[in-house]
Order: structure tokens, then C-alpha cells, then sequence
């Protein structure tokens, strides 16, 4: 590597532990950092590759709302979910800790108390959001508004994930409880700032020495620098009861912000994985510190982390910060809360062994300079049209005529024609192609060699035909299996860092030790007289109807998310008094009919066991008139009377929506019990 540096530290975004690990995660940072960390380890580059939970913060506490757990309980199921489903993806991290262990509070704790005693923070009383219905202080996610930068509805408290500006709760427009509903009151509170105002000047020069980085990253922090009032102080602790408590007096029901303690998460982690040398990657000039994370993660790595790193004094900067954009899924924003998402954990049941057709698919379109698009259509094809046509055919081939050629002894090259000399001299450019690649961080353009190569090898059988040769030159078939061998050896090679369960798969085929990815410039790394082992199918054709159930999965969801749109949050809260004010009853339908000149309303007779009378209802698009006589309804009988259509209407039919829209009756189950007249109470 053509770097200074005697080690890396590589460190991945710690995922929140609310949820499971879906294919955005993937091809944002887990996948592309695990192809580089394979690769620095196959060249023989010191590395580490730290990971973890973040179990702190607003999304972890919401989560555990919605699901009528405590946020311990959610962090302990997603924490072990997510690290099982990584590691079997061969996610390889040294290390996937989380921001719970005491090691991290500890670290975390000590690292603010040291800004603290170095006076690095500002102490300000502001008037920070607060819920009065659930009599708590709303940060971050707890609130939602309008972004005051770029105008999306719906920015979070603390960013705005459209634009990536990173926000003051109070900055936003229109602000709303996400516990209520409700539109929050301000109240005064205590808290401590980073003071990223007057850091500007360094950050600045920090960013600036680095105009080395990807673009969208670069272009980001400048113009965050350059933006007309520059960076702002940012609170650095929160009036929350979840995470690590601020270790400083005064600071009662307060802890830390998510933000200030999950990155120090790659320090806490770095520490439980090598307790008595974390130093050396932390501390020590000599150490390049790399992250990799989503573009929604760029300001507090290139700013915020790197302001505390530097006011706090003893740790390296970020060399790199490889961020990747987005992947969408089926043109569609990929979402946790709308369950639009390929779940990893889903994927390994569903596809099983098929780790790498995933990690193929992901990382040939990874969203490396622009948002992207997964779609299973494309998933299909870049498994059917090159993993198993171009790659698995070359390779099946090659060890095929291998055994029934030479009883799967490696044949040796006896003479080698114009035609074979440039192969062999095409083949040793790979390495040096694809690290070059690797090294910038362009990991499309990286896989894109590799199956080049696959290519290079299939248009050589497909050119010298050893399967025709054999009847007529066998002295010229050794060869040419010969070269083919080697090609597939440097495949099983170069191919780990991509597709590693494919590598080991071919190194047993070839019935050889994993060899070094330095090895593959040379193109004899498999000697004549090597006996070969079976073949074996590399991959395997992925049909229409698998593609088919994923797709129907997906409208599952679809429906689903219908439904969760209706379920914003819950009306504000009234009085049982209110509540008993409501006169619902059971009633039946005597008549139906369609109100002329209306698509959607029908003039219904109901019984309502204490009169007789008429009620327009909205339903016509579901329900045909005839169908419905004699049906049990619910009806609030004391609604105010009103003009529909020239008809009185008296009182109002419930009913229930399905996911599609769709509205049915709400009516008494045990018919037999309830008779018209009866209440609902
Ligand atoms: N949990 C954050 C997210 O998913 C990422 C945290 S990265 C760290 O967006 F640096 F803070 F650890
Ligand atoms: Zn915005």
C-alpha cells in the first residue's frame, strides 16, 4: 500500500439496536468496509475492524414505546440479532461490541469529564422543547418539523436526514411531539455545548487538509463550513433518562448526547478487543483511522467526533471517511418503520448459502457516488447472467475437463502459444488493477475486474475449445487447462474479500490452502501434478418464483404500510366524562340505497332499537346496497343531524379501515347477544 502508515483501524457506523439489519445498512458501510478490511489483512496490512450496538438515544427508547418493552429489552434482542445475522453474512469485524458494556460507560464518561475539566464546554440555560402530556423534555427524534434548510417535512430534532444538515430542535418549523402529537412547550434547562463556533477555524483546516476525499463527503463539510453562519454550538447532553449518565454535579436526569457517546463506542470497543495495545491504533501517529458510514453520518464524523478528538487532545484524526449514499429498494426509500426493507436475517433463511449473490448484487451497485436502487429483477439477473454464467461456468468447466482429462492432476504447460503468453500476461495485471481500485475506495469498479477476469477466462476456453483440441492436439489441451487452473486459483484469490464463502468454496475445489492475495501477480500458483478436488457448483440459478415471493413479500409490506399511515399518533387525550358523552349503539339495516349523483353514498334505513331512521354513509365503493340488508351495525346515535345531499342524516355508521383503504361494518360478533338498541361501551 502506498501509504506511511503502519496500521489501521477500521471502524462501520454502530447500527441503532432497534431493529434488524436490512440490505441499506449493507451496501451503506458493513459490505464495503468488509471488503476493505479483508483486503488490507490479505495483503498483510495490520488491521483492525471495530463494530458494535448503539444502544443510546431517542430511536432506541421510541422503539421500546412501540413495542411495550423496556429500551434494555429492545437493545438485547437487536444487539444479538444483528451481530448473528453480520456474522453470518461473513461480516468479518474483529470486534462487535455495543454501547451498554462498562467499558464503553466508562470511556464515555471520562472522556466528557476530561472536555469538562479542560473547560471545552459552554454551560448555557436555553429553552429547550418539552411535552406536556408526557412531561418530558423532547430531543432529537422525539420532535419532528420542518427542516429550515432545505424545507422537508419531516426533519428529526437533531437532523434532517434529506438535506444532512444536522439541527437544533429548535430550529425546526412547525414542531411536533413525536409521543403526542401535540405541539411542545419551551422550557429553560441546563446543558453543556460544544462550542463547534469557535472551533470553526481548526475543523476547517482539518477538512481542508483532506480534499483527498470522496466527493459527496468533501463537498458536504464544506459547505457546511462555508454556509452563511457557519457551524453552531451543539448540545453535548440531553434531558433524557436513557444512556450515560453526565458525570458532572448539577447534572441530575441528564445523560449523555447519542452523538458524543456512540463514536467514542469505537474507542470503548477498541479497548475490550486489545486491552493492552488499543493505544497503538488510537494514539499513535503511525495509525490511520478510517470510517465508514452513510451519508446520513457525515457531519458527525468529519465534524463533531473530530472537533471532541481534537479539543480532548490525545487520539488521531479520521484519514478517510468513505461514506457511502443511499440504497433505495424497488424505487422506494428504504424504511425500518414502513418495513420496506430486505431484512439480512430474512435473506439467510430465504437464500440459504447464498451469502455472496447477495454480496455480489449489493456491492457491483453500491450507491458509491449517488443514491441507488436494489431491485430483486436485478438481483436475479446479476446472479443468473454472472455469477452462475460467467463465473461458476468458467470455473465448472475448467474442473470438469480437468477430471476427465487428467483423472484431476493439474496438466503441466509444456509450450505456450502468442495467444496463451497474452492471457497469462492479462492475468497478472488483476491484482494490481483491483487493489488500486480497493485502495480509492471505488469497490464497483473492484468487483467489476474480478468478473472481468471470470470473462477473461471464459473467452479463453471459449476460443481455444480444449474440448475439440483433445481429439486432435492433447499436448495442447495440458496447457490450455493448465492456464485455466491458474486463472481459477487467481479467482479463488482475489475473489475473498468479495465473495469470501465463494473463495473458500474454490479452494477446496482446488484442494489447496487459502493463498495470499500477493501470490495472485505471479500465474503458477497451482504446480502441475496438484491433484484437484470435485467439482462443485459454485452458484445456482435463482428462478422466477423465488424472485416472485420476495416480490410479493414486499406488497405485503405495501399493504401493510397503508395501515401505518393511519396509525399516526394517537388523538390528544380527553376525559372518560368526555368519553361516555359518545351514545353508540347496535343497530340493523332495514334499507339501502344509492344517493343519486354520488359514487360514494348510500341512504341507509337503520333500526336503532330506540327509533327509525336515516343515515348517509360513505360506503358505497364497498359495500352494494342489496348485500346489506339486515346487517348489525354500530352507530353513534347522538351526532348532531346534518345536510348531506339534500338528506338528513342522523347519526354516524363506525367503521373499520383495512390496509387498502377499504372500510367494513364494525359489528357485535356474538350476534345472538346484542340487540338493536344495545350499547357500546
Ligand atoms: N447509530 C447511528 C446510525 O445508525 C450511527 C452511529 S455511528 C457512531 O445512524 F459513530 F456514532 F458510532
Ligand atoms: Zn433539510
Amino acid at each position: 500500500m502506498s501509504t506511511s502508515f503502519k496500521r489501521s483501524l477500521v471502524t462501520a457506523a454502530l447500527p441503532y439496536a432497534n431493529g434488524p439489519v436490512h440490505i441499506g445498512h449493507l451496501a451503506g458501510c458493513y459490505l464495503p468496509a468488509d471488503i476493505y478490511v479483508r483486503y488490507l489483512r490479505g495483503i498483510g496490512h495490520d488491521v483492525k475492524f471495530i463494530c458494535g450496538s448503539d444502544e443510546h438515544g431517542v430511536p432506541i427508547t421510541i422503539k421500546a414505546k412501540k413495542e411495550g418493552i423496556t429500551p434494555q429489552q429492545v437493545v438485547d434482542k437487536y444487539h444479538k440479532m444483528m451481530g448473528d445475522s453480520f456474522k453470518e453474512f461473513g461480516i468479518s469485524f474483529d470486534i462487535y461490541s455495543r454501547t451498554s458494556s462498562k467499558t464503553h460507560h466508562q470511556t464515555a464518561s471520562d472522556f466528557f469529564k476530561t472536555l469538562y475539566d479542560k473547560k471545552v464546554f459552554t454551560e448555557q440555560i436555553t429553552e429547550q422543547y418539552f411535552d406536556e402530556t408526557a412531561q418530558q423534555f423532547l430531543a432529537d427524534r422525539y420532535i419532528t418539523g420542518q427542516c429550515p434548510k432545505c424545507g422537508n417535512e419531516n426533519a428529526y430534532g437533531d437532523q434532517c436526514e434529506k438535506c444532512g444538515s444536522s439541527l437544533n430542535a429548535t430550529d425546526l418549523i412547525n414542531p411536533k411531539s413525536t409521543l403526542s402529537g401535540n405541539k411542545p412547550v419551551l422550557k429553560q434547562t441546563k446543558n453543556w455545548f460544544l462550542p463547534l463556533d469557535k472551533l470553526q477555524g481548526k475543523i476547517k483546516d482539518y477538512i481542508e487538509a483532506h480534499s483527498n476525499w470522496k466527493t459527496n463527503v468533501y463537498g458536504q463539510c464544506k459547505s457546511w463550513l462555508d454556509s452563511g453562519d457557519g457551524l453552531q454550538p451543539r448540545a453535548m447532553t440531553r434531558d433524557l433518562d436513557w444512556g450515560v449518565k453526565v458525570p458532572v454535579e448539577g447534572a441530575d436526569g441528564k445523560v449523555l448526547y447519542v452523538w458524543f457517546d456512540a463514536p467514542i463506542g469505537y474507542i470503548s470497543a477498541t479497548k475490550e478487543l486489545l486491552p493492552n495495545n488499543w493505544e497503538d491504533y488510537w494514539k499513535s501517529k503511525d495509525s490511520r483511522l478510517i470510517h465508514f458510514i452513510g451519508k446520513d453520518n457525515i457531519v458527525f464524523h468529519c465534524i463533531i467526533f473530530p472537533a471532541m478528538l481534537m479539543e480532548h487532545g490525545e487520539f488521531v484524526l479520521a484519514d478517510n471517511v468513505p461514506a457511502n449514499e443511499f440504497l433505495n429498494l424497488e424505487g422506494d426509500k428504504i424504511s425500518t418503520s414502513r418495513n420496506w426493507a430486505v431484512w439480512l436475517h430474512e435473506y439467510l433463511i430465504d437464500f440459504k448459502n447464498q451469502q455472496d449473490v447477495l454480496r455480489y448484487t449489493l456491492c457491483s451497485n453500491a450507491p458509491e457516488t449517488k443514491d441507488n436502487d436494489f431491485t430483486w429483477k436485478d438481483f436475479q439477473t446479476k446472479n443468473n447472467s454472472e455469477l452462475v454464467a460467467i463465473f461458476g461456468n468458467f470455473v465448472n468447466r475448467t474442473v470438469v475437463l480437468t477430471h476427465k482429462y487428467y483423472q484431476g492432476k493439474v496438466p503441466p504447460a509444456e509450450k505456450y502459444s502468442k495467444e496463451d503468453l497474452l492471457v497469462l500476461e492479462e492475468l497478472a495485471k488483476f491484482p494490481q488493477k483491483i487493489s488500486s481500485s480497493i485502495e480509492q475506495f471505488k469497490f464497483r469498479e473492484a468487483i467489476q475486474e474480478l468478473m472481468n477476469l471470470a470473462r477473461l477466462g471464459n473467452k479463453y476456453l471459449a476460443e481455444t475449445e480444449p474440448w475439440k483440441l483433445i481429439k486432435t492436439d492433447e499436448e495442447r489441451v495440458k496447457t490450455i487447462l493448465n492456464i485455466a487452473l491458474q486463472i481459477t486459483t487467481n479467482l479463488a484469490i482475489l475473489s475473498e474479500p468479495f465473495l469470501p464463502f465463494t473463495s473458500a468454496k474454490l479452494f477446496s475445489i482446488l484442494n489447496c490452502k487459502q493463498i495470499n492475495w500477493l501470490s495472485a501477480k505471479q500465474t503458477n500458483n497451482l504446480p502441475a501434478g496438484h491433484v484437484i478436488g470435485k467439482e462443485e457448483l459454485l452458484f445456482n440459478k435463482i428462478e422466477d418464483d423465488q424472485i416472485q415471493g420476495q416480490l410479493d413479500k414486499l406488497d405485503e409490506s405495501k399493504s401493510a404500510n397503508a395501515l401505518n399511515i393511519q396509525l399516526t399518533a394517537a388523538k390528544p387525550e380527553i376525559t372518560f366524562d368526555e368519553f361516555t358523552k359518545m351514545d353508540i349503539r347496535v343497530g340493523t339495516i332495514l334499507e339501502a340505497e344509492r344517493v343519486p349523483k354520488t359514487d360514494k353514498l348510500l341512504k341507509l334505513k337503520i333500526d336503532t332499537g330506540i327509533d327509525v331512521r336515516t343515515v348517509v354513509s360513505g360506503i358505497a365503493a364497498f359495500y352494494k346496497p342489496e348485500d346489506i340488508i339486515g346487517q348489525q351495525i354500530s352507530i353513534l346515535v347522538n351526532l348532531a343531524p346534518r345536510n348531506i345531499k339534500g338528506i338528513e342524516s342522523r347519526g354516524m355508521i363506525l367503521m373499520a379501515e383495512n390496509a387498502k383503504g377499504e372500510l367494513s361494518f364494525v359489528s357485535p360478533t356474538k350476534q345472538e347477544e346484542s340487540h338493536n338498541g344495545s350499547t357500546i361501551k
